[in-house]
């Protein structure tokens, strides 16, 4: 069993990645700054530092704790806020992220797992399903910035022996992700919904994504502990469902009456992207597992029983 570091785990992806390597019998030490995160997302069996992932007091730990692998899951990651502060974007995503790469240098850490995003980092694909030798054509500064984070693994690679895998997310949704956040579609319809708020599609909702379920991009990161050194993976569907298409999805789901409504499109968003996974399935003999349906479902019922908390009066 390793010793793991994990970036960001009081996030939404990042939390369930905690739970999933203490439940596979890891020791997990998580260094989240809240940003974004929730104390309350943080298992309690793992050692939590509230820190920065630029802090110079990260290096403290990694002498201490003498980490086997580091899965960094810390980044900011909203596109549009990046248009409005990319040097924000930069520091964070690219300088945070060498932060912890020196580290892992320092204190002979043995791999980094690192999420990327496949949903940015190809920009408008030239071609769909989009595979991992597509150019990486980012158009936002979140996409920039963690696209040039990529480059930075095999340089530690090469010098330092540090073994990495890279593994491009396309749109996760699930239980913890934030429903009164701008990004993750599913959970802020789901949120509206059950507020009784009226949802608003961007543009003409035809936008094409490929949703996964937190859980099958877990099981991917429990994979590449051991498996898939030095190798980049797209962790997808390989098709695309419609913004108008979850909606309608989570309407029936929800027995919610609110309507189709249409604002301005969003400048610079892509028109669509979906993720060819072959080489996961080939290499790592990772397939994802939970339909889209069944995933709406179940991610529905979670914010039912965790927000009806929180918004009692106004839960049908
Ligand atoms: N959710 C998605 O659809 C998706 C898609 C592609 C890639 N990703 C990547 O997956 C990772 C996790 O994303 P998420 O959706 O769980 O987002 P999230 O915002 O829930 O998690 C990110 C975590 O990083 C923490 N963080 C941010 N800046 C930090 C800093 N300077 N120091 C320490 N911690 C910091 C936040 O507090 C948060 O807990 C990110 O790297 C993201 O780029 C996510």
């Amino acid at each position: 069993m390793a010793k793991i570091l994990v970036t960001g785990g009081a996030g939404f992806v990042g939390s369930h990645i905690v739970d999933a390597f203490l439940a596979a019998g890891h020791e997990v030490v998580v260094v989240d700054d809240l940003f974004t995160g929730r104390r309350e997302n943080v298992n309690p069996d793992c050692e939590f530092h509230e820190m920065d992932i630029r802090d110079p007091r990260l290096e403290a730990l990694f002498q201490y704790h003498k980490f086997e692998l580091v899965s960094h899951q810390a980044a900011l990651g909203n596109v549009r806020a990046s248009m409005e502060d990319p040097m924000r974007y930069a520091d964070v995503n690219v300088r945070g992220g060498v932060n912890v790469l020196e580290c892992c240098r320092k204190y002979d850490v043995r791999k980094i797992v690192y999420s990327s995003t496949g949903g940015c980092v190809y920009g408008e694909p030239r071609y769909l399903p989009a595979d991992e030798a597509h150019p990486l054509q980012p158009r936002d500064p979140y996409g920039a910035s963690k696209a040039s984070y990529e480059l930075y693994l095999p340089v530690y690679q090469m010098n330092y022996e540090l073994s990495y895998t890279i593994l491009r997310y396309p749109n996760v949704y699930g239980p913890r992700q934030d429903p009164f956040g701008e990004a993750g579609v599913v959970s802020i319809f789901i949120g509206q919904m059950l507020r009784n708020l009226q949802p608003i599609i961007n543009g003409d909702g035809e936008q094409l994504r490929d949703y996964v379920h937190v859980s099958d991009v877990v099981c991917a990161n429990l994979m590449v502990v051991n498996k898939g050194d030095n190798g980049v993976f797209n962790v997808g569907w390989g098709k695309g469902t419609s913004v108008n298409q979850v909606f309608h999805s989570l309407r029936a789901i929800l027995g919610s009456s609110a309507r189709e409504v249409h604002g301005p499109p969003k400048l610079g968003e892509i028109r669509q992207t979906y993720l060819n996974s072959a080489k996961a399935a080939e290499v790592l003999g990772w397939r994802p597992t939970v339909s889209l349906q069944a995933g709406l479902q179940s991610t529905a019922e979670y914010f039912r029983c965790t927000l009806a908390k929180q918004i009692a009066p106004q839960v049908a």
